[in-house]
């Protein structure tokens, strides 16, 4: 009898053992993003492709830069056998229909930096999603450009904002609300704070949006510049420098702290381009697939989870990077 017992149990620790690499083996997790050409999308699939070799699932990453994109990529995960995905949509208002389709495939639907919402603008709550402390992080930004223009001495009535803008994607409109914040309980004027609305959020698009505003003001002494991530205030930059502004008249600063900031910083000389916000795309791809991937096993993951960022100059990048476990 004990020796039954002790073969049942054995075989029971061999079947345990086999069912979580079976499970593991089925399981694959959807990940869609709309800029993949962005580093810091490329980034959020290097970190879930490490979730995914952890834990032994599949990753099917897809490229969506519209709407039309987006709907076939969940159809074409439907029919891969997909069981969840992550996105990153081109355009929040396509919620509802996001959510339907993925019903109708019967895949489980997670959101990642851009939050989905509903005819009326509402976030789509019922959504679990991971985004960045939009406000905040924007705050931070309007800081780091308030101290570094009190640190070079500017008078504030002197120098012009460009705010660099894609209104229609909330935590875009959360982030340079934020920086105007700070920048105007510091005293920075209102008045000199001009909007520079970009088609698409590319470096590309915001450098025409910023050469419209600096073309408009060209009476204006020094330049600061801020927007929905590191492309933004990096298009406004090139707008500086294509009118020969100096760099040492100009303070941009960034929300991301991939590789567009990277490559920036490591320069010879220093640009207008003078700090980044890094947020974390380990947390925004590692974990998000992580939580997708326990949702498969039966674990619901949070509703909301907002993560925070921290701020990083040209002397100081590798060691805010270390720190959050980027390098
Ligand atoms: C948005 C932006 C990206 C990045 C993420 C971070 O999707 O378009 O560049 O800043 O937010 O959550």
């Amino acid at each position: 009898m004990q020796r039954i017992v002790k073969a049942l149990a054995v075989a029971g620790i061999a079947l345990q053992a086999l069912a979580a690499p079976a499970f593991a083996a089925d399981v694959k997790i959807g990940f869609v993003v709309k800029q993949p050409e962005e580093p810091w999308f490329q980034d959020e699939w290097k970190f879930a492709e490490i979730a995914a070799k952890e834990k032994g699932f599949t990753l099917v990453k897809i490229g969506a830069e519209d709407g039309e994109k987006v709907m076939a990529a969940i159809d074409n995960l439907g029919a891969q056998g997909v069981q969840g995905f992550i996105v990153c949509t081109p355009d929040v208002k396509l919620g509802p229909a996001i959510v339907a389709k993925s019903a109708a495939n019967n895949l489980k639907l997670m959101t990642v930096d851009d939050q989905l919402v509903d005819g009326s603008g509402a976030p789509l709550a019922d959504v679990p999603h991971m985004g960045i402390s939009a406000t905040k992080i924007g705050e931070q930004v309007g800081q780091a450009i308030i101290d570094e223009a009190k640190h070079r001495g500017w008078d504030l009535k002197d120098v012009g904002a460009i705010r660099v803008s894609y209104d229609q994607l909330p935590t875009a409109k959360d982030r340079v609300e934020g920086a105007i914040a700070v920048l105007t309980k510091n005293g920075f004027p209102a008045a000199n704070i001009y909007d520079a609305p970009q088609a698409k959020t590319d470096t590309e698009a915001a450098l025409n949006a910023a050469t419209t505003v600096i073309n408009a003001h060209s009476g204006v002494k020094h330049w600061v510049a801020f927007g929905l991530n590191d492309e933004a205030a990096l298009g406004a930059v090139r707008a500086t420098e294509s009118v020969g502004i100096k760099p040492e008249d100009v303070i941009a600063v960034g929300i991301g702290g991939a590789d567009s900031a990277i490559n920036e910083f490591k320069k010879g000389q220093p640009t207008g381009f003078f700090a980044t916000v890094i947020i974390s795309p380990k947390r925004h791809g590692y974990e998000t697939s992580l939580n997708m991937y326990d949702w498969i096993g039966g674990k619901e993951p949070p509703k909301l989870v907002q993560t925070a960022g921290e701020l990083a100059k040209r002397d100081d990048y590798q060691t805010v990077r270390k720190g959050l476990g980027l390098e």
